[in-house]
């Protein structure tokens, strides 16, 4: 077996970045070589200190050029928001790039920005591949995996459950949690691109399974405060406040992948901020939960352990880094251009088995 190592740059260490990054100086396959940041408090770090592990010798930087110079096989870019020039600077100077900023799977509505990654995998000789959790994992591949345990399938549907109260994040006033019902119906927060940029996952699992999506649909159902609920941003992290009975407490976001003429594959995504809320929805713990309808009914719960408090985490970022960086040596060894699951198949993740 190929003891081979893959020289990879880390681009920003946000929560999904120091994720990937602790995973990368962990992991006798990766060499670590670079690492970007923009964070001025940040720059001139070694890598170690970034994530409390030990000196690495690698230094943060926010010198973008310096690190595009470098040698290196890979880029796990896990910035705030994707950037298609770069990508393509990237893949021309002959590293890969894996990315939990997307794009992920082609679809028509993104086939330019597709065709601009796919020239510039053709002219470095090197391959593109969008990762996460969702999209990337619990929407597509876990439940076109699951379909291998099926005799007929009816329906599937795959729901994100999120308890924002247990498990803050920086998110909670942009995502519209406080304000007036009414007004966040008529213009929700989350962007009306979001659907779309999941549809590629639906017509993965959907044309996996041999059909086409003949329409995409959305619904927004909204839940109010029992009770004015107390908020953080995080730990470490000034701001929060109070969600004031009434106001927006519980989203719930449901798009539906329609085939044959009847809604098929439904993404549900339940936000709360804790549990007095109106209509209080049944959810239990954060987690990402699989449901096959049809011959045999099938339910899979994806869940992290069991913390302190008796509940269990949301580990929706650190799998979106993980999923990424276990995927990094196949993306590395794979022909040249975009690669989903579809042509990376049953990865071999190398050097998670470790004293
Ligand atoms: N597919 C999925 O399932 C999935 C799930 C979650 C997140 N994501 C994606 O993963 C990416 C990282 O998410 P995250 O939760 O880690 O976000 P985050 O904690 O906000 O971190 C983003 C990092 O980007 C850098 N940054 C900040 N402003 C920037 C700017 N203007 N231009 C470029 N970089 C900037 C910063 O890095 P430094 O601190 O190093 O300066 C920041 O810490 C996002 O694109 C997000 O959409 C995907």
């Amino acid at each position: 077996m190929s003891q081979k190592k893959y020289r990879v740059i880390q681009w920003a260490t946000g929560t999904v970045g120091k994720a990937a990054l602790k995973h990368f100086i962990e992991n006798p396959f990766i060499e670590l070589v670079g690492v970007y940041v923009t964070n001025p408090q940040k720059v001139g770090k070694d890598a170690g200190d970034l994530v409390g592990l030990p000196k690495t010798g690698v230094i943060a930087t926010n010198d973008a050029e310096k690190l595009i110079a470098l040698e290196a096989d890979c880029v796990f870019f896990a910035a705030l928001v994707q950037d298609l020039p770069l990508y393509c600077r990237f893949l021309r100077s002959g590293k890969n790039v894996v990315s939990p900023a997307g794009p992920f799977t082609p679809t028509e509505r993104y086939r330019n920005q597709f065709e601009q990654i796919e020239a510039a995998c053709r002219d470095g000789g090197t391959s593109y591949h969008g990762c996460g959790i969702h999209p990337g994992f619990s929407g597509d591949l876990l439940p076109l995996t699951l379909s291998r345990l099926m005799n007929r399938i009816e329906r599937i549907e795959v729901t994100e459950v999120i308890d924002k109260l247990r498990n803050p994040m920086i998110y909670t006033e942009v995502m519209g949690f406080g304000r007036d019902p009414e007004a966040l119906l008529a213009k929700p927060s989350r962007s009306p691109e979001a659907p779309y940029a999941f549809a590629g996952s639906m017509n993965m699992v959907v044309e996996g399974l041999g059909k086409q999506v003949e329409k995409l649909t959305t619904r927004l159902e909204v839940a109010a405060a029992t009770r004015d609920i107390p908020y953080t941003l995080g730990e470490g992290i000034p701001g929060g406040g109070i969600i004031r009975k009434g106001t927006v407490a519980g989203q719930h976001f449901e798009w539906t992948a329609w085939v044959d003429g009847a809604p098929f594959l439904i993404y549900h995504f339940y936000w709360a901020m804790g549990e007095d809320i109106e209509p209080k929805w049944d959810n239990g713990d954060s987690c990402y939960r699989v449901v096959m309808h049809g011959d045999p009914p099938l339910e899979v719960r994806l869940m992290g352990g069991v913390a302190a408090d008796g509940r269990r985490p949301f580990l929706g970022l650190p799998w979106t880094a993980l999923v990424g960086a276990t995927a990094v040596p196949a993306v590395c060894d794979a022909r040249p251009g975009v690669l989903t699951h579809l042509d990376l198949g049953l990865m071999q993740p190398r050097g998670l088995v470790r004293p």
